[in-house]
C-alpha cells in the first residue's frame, strides 16, 4: 500500500538500472503500480523477465534490457531501445551496484575498480547516455546511494568513494542540467532488510545490533526506499534537485560507532 495517489506516474516511462532484485525491482514495482511503464537494466536476463513478467501480470508495461552498466556503448543501446519501446524516458533510476566487507588494507586495487566502475561509473554512463531523452521530456535522474557516501565506515572504502562520487556527480548535473529542465537527485539508504545488500554487509545482524545501531530500532524496508524515490520524480518535488535524501532511520546520526567492531581486533 502506498501513501500516495493512484495514478501518479501514469504516461511517464522509467529506467531502471539493477531493475532485476532488490531496491531496483521494488522500484520497479512501485512504479508501475502507480501506472507508469519500465524497462529493466541488468546483467542476468531471468532475473530481469522474472520482474517484467511479475508486472505485466498486474497490468504494467515492462521491458528487459540485459546488459553491463560499465559497458557505455551497450548502456546508451538499451536507453534508445526502451525509448523505442515506450515512446521516450521520463526517468532514470541508477540502482545497479557491487559491494562486499573487505579491510583497506587486504582489498586488492581490482576490487576497488570494481566497485567504483559499477557504481560511480555505471551512474555516469547511465546519466550521460539518457541525457538527450531527459531533455526531450524535461524529466528526471534519481540513483541510489548509501549512508557510507558520507559516514566512514570500516571494510566500506570501495563503496564509499564509489556512493560519495555518485553524490557529486548528483550535485554537478544537477548544475549543468537545471536548465534544461532535468532534475537529478539521489537517495541514501541506511539498512534494508530482505536485500542482498543486507546479505552481504551484515551477516548475522540480531535484535541487540539493531538497537545499537538504529535510532528508529529496526530495518528500513523496500518499499519505504521505493516510496522516498517515488516522491522525488514526482510533481512534489518539482523544485528539488541536486539533493541527497536519507533514508535510514536515522542509523548515520550515530556515525561508524556501532560498526567499529567489525574492524577486529
Ligand atoms: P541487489 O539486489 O544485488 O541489486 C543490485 C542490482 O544491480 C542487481 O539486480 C544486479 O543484477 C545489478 N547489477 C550489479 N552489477 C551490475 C552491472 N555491472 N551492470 C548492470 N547491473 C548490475 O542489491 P540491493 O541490496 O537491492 O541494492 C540496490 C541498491 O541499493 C544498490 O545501489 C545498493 O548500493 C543500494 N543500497 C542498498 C542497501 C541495502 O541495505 N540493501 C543500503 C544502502 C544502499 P545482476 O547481478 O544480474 O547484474
Ligand atoms: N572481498 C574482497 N575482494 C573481492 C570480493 C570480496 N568479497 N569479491 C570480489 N572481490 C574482488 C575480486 O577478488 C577481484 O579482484 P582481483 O582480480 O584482484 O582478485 C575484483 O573484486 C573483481 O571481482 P570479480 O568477481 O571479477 O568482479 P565482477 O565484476 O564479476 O563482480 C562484484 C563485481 C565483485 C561486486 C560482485 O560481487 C557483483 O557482481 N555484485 C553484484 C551484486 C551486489 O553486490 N549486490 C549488493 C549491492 S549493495
Amino acid at each position: 500500500m502506498s501513501v500516495f495517489k493512484d495514478g501518479l506516474l501514469k504516461g511517464r516511462t522509467a529506467f531502471i538500472t539493477g531493475g532485476g532484485s532488490g531496491i531496483g525491482a521494488g522500484i520497479a514495482r512501485r512504479f508501475a503500480a502507480q501506472g507508469a511503464r519500465v524497462a529493466l537494466l541488468g546483467r542476468t536476463p531471468e532475473k530481469l523477465e522474472a520482474v517484467a513478467q511479475e508486472l505485466r501480470a498486474a497490468g504494467a508495461e515492462a521491458s528487459c534490457h540485459p546488459a553491463d552498466v560499465r559497458q557505455y556503448g551497450a548502456v546508451d543501446a538499451a536507453l534508445c531501445d526502451a525509448a523505442k519501446i515506450h515512446g521516450g524516458i521520463d526517468i532514470l533510476v541508477n540502482s545497479a551496484a557491487g559491494n562486499f566487507l573487505a579491510p583497506a588494507a587486504s582489498l586488492s586495487a581490482n576490487g576497488f575498480r570494481a566497485v567504483v566502475d559499477i557504481d560511480l561509473c555505471g551512474t555516469f554512463n547511465a546519466c550521460r547516455a539518457a541525457f538527450a531523452h531527459l531533455t526531450a521530456t524535461r524529466g528526471c535522474v534519481v540513483s541510489i546511494t548509501a549512508t557510507q557516501a558520507t559516514v566512514p565506515m570500516p571494510l566500506q572504502c570501495h563503496a564509499g568513494a564509489a556512493k560519495a562520487g555518485i553524490e557529486k556527480l548528483t550535485r554537478d548535473l544537477a548544475l549543468e542540467w537545471g536548465r534544461l529542465g532535468v532534475r537529478v537527485n539521489s537517495v541514501a539508504p541506511g539498512p534494508i532488510e530482505g536485500t542482498e545488500g543486507m546479505t552481504r554487509l551484515a551477516p548475522g545482524d540480531t535484535r541487540s545490533h539493531l538497537d545499537r545501531r538504529v535510532p528508529l530500532g529496526r530495518y528500513g524496508r523496500i518499499d519505504e526506499v521505493a516510496d522516498a524515490v517515488l516522491y522525488l520524480v514526482s510533481p512534489a518535488a518539482a523544485y528539488i534537485t541536486g539533493a541527497s535524501l536519507t533514508i535510514d532511520g536515522g542509523a548515520a546520526l550515530l556515525g561508524a560507532g556501532p560498526f567499529l567492531d567489525l574492524m577486529g581486533e
